[in-house]
């Protein structure tokens, strides 16, 4: 024992061993009444390494050429020791991802946790669901089956639609060839295992920085560094560690079992997490029938195939669907409410975020249906209404009656 503290010494003379260990967990001190929604931050972090680990394990029979790619899944699927487990954690897991995420991300819509003084822990969170997304269609092409092949086709000719002659150049740079190729499977390989997980993990850091620096929001959407103790401590703050170190192991756990379930029983979320025709090898000869990418992007697809194309050109949609992702952005500065948590919110807030939900999954629907005259209108209107959400944020508070909000906590 004697020794270890004498480690930690010789360590914390060299290193803010300990000063770290108390400013971001024995010593951070985060709001009280943290409830169900505040699980998702870490459970996101725990997907994370559940990705980088299984990922890395992957890429050990995993072989990113065009000629055995397919093959080389299948062999992890049937001949490599528990192959099959590290697989389905790693395509279930991105599946897993997008619902923590989004979670995460309702849960700062709803207490307006992207307000000041906290609209860079959004913007950061923003750029990490960028990285997020671009890192789900990168690996989605790897196992070279028929749906990565065309997913991946359908996506990069969007940029293609770029007028001035920008997009075919623009498209063939991406590519590297003039069609989806084994080139292309080599970069979005690089991609895919080395620079994006960088980026995303210096982002978190980033997040997490940001977060600590200003100290978290909460249900009340109440600041609690505005009553202090004697000793300066926030009065209705309690240190993370071990406060939220164990309410978090019961989030970790809980997630886990029903990761299990889903693992062991429905990997393939029924043709969700992976869609059927990817246990075909990519044939560039053969389109499948019907080309939708994985359900956390079929939102933003039904945006793109709502929006008429002009004058034979698709480049309308796509710059819709890009503006309907990059608004998120904007959110701190379009939400003009002086009040933060949706709990003294007025009415027309609480109708305006509800609405919005459901939007976001009808859309998510129609993204994953072939498009009909009934379905393209009800994805034009679905479209509209993403839009108006926004807009009428800034507009609200004009005349939205909202409740006084408490001085304190109120648990
Ligand atoms: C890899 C993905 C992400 C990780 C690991 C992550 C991690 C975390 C953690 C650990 C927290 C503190 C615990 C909590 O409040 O739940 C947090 C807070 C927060 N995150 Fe994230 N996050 C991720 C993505 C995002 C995204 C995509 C957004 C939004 C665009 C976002 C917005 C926020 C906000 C606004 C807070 C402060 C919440 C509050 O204090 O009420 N995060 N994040």
């Amino acid at each position: 024992m004697n020794m270890l503290v004498n480690l930690l010494g010789w360590v914390d003379d060299r290193f803010p061993l300990t000063k770290m260990w108390k400013e971001h967990l024995s010593e951070y001190y985060a709001p009280k009444n943290f409830n169900f929604w505040y699980f998702f931050g870490s459970l996101a972090l725990l997907v994370l390494v559940i990705q980088i680990v299984s990922g890395i394990w992957l890429t050990m029979s995993y072989k990113p050429d065009a000629e055995m790619a397919f093959g080389s899944v299948e062999y992890i699927m049937r001949d490599v020791d528990m192959g099959w487990l590290i697989r389905y954690i790693h395509s279930t897991g991105a599946s897993a991802f997008f619902v923590v995420v989004y979670l995460h991300m309702f849960r700062g819509m709803m207490y307006g946790s992207y307000k000041k003084p906290r609209e860079l822990i959004w913007v950061f969170g923003m750029l990490i669901y960028l990285c997020l997304m671009a890192e789900a269609f990168l690996g989605y092409l790897l196992p070279w089956g028929q749906m990565s092949y065309w997913g991946a086709q359908v996506i990069v000719n969007l940029f293609a639609a770029v007028p001035f002659g920008i997009g075919e150049p623009l498209s063939e740079w991406i590519r590297g060839d003039y069609v989806i190729s084994d080139v292309t499977l080599n970069r979005f390989f690089a991609f895919h295992v080395i620079a994006v997980p960088f980026a995303l993990a210096g982002l978190v850091v980033a997040h997490i920085l940001a977060l600590h620096e200003v100290g978290s929001n909460n249900p009340d959407g109440v600041e609690i560094k505005k009553n202090k103790d004697a000793n300066g401590k926030p009065l209705d703050g309690i240190p993370f560690h071990p406060y939220y170190t164990v309410k978090d192991i019961v989030g970790v756990v809980v997630f886990l079992i029903i990761f299990s379930l889903i693992l062991f029983f429905a990997p393939e979320g029924f043709g969700y997490f992976i869609e059927a025709p990817n246990f075909e090898p990519a044939n560039p000869l053969k389109t499948p029938e019907h080309i939708a990418p994985v359900w956390y992007f079929t939102p933003f697809y039904a945006i793109l195939r709502a929006v008429p194309s002009v004058a034979g050109s698709a480049f309308p949609g796509v710059v819709v669907m890009f503006a309907s992702v990059l608004i998120l952005f904007l959110l701190p500065w379009m939400d003009r409410s002086p009040v933060k948590s949706i709990r003294y919110r007025g009415l027309c807030f609480k109708v305006l975020l509800f609405l919005f939900v459901i939007d976001f999954f009808v859309l998510g629907f129609l993204g994953t249906k072939p498009t009909t005259d009934l379905y393209k209108l009800m994805a034009q209107i679905g479209t509209i209404y993403y839009f108006v959400y926004f807009f009428a944020l800034m507009i609200i508070p004009r005349f939205e009656k909202t409740k006084p909000v408490p001085e304190r906590v109120t648990g």
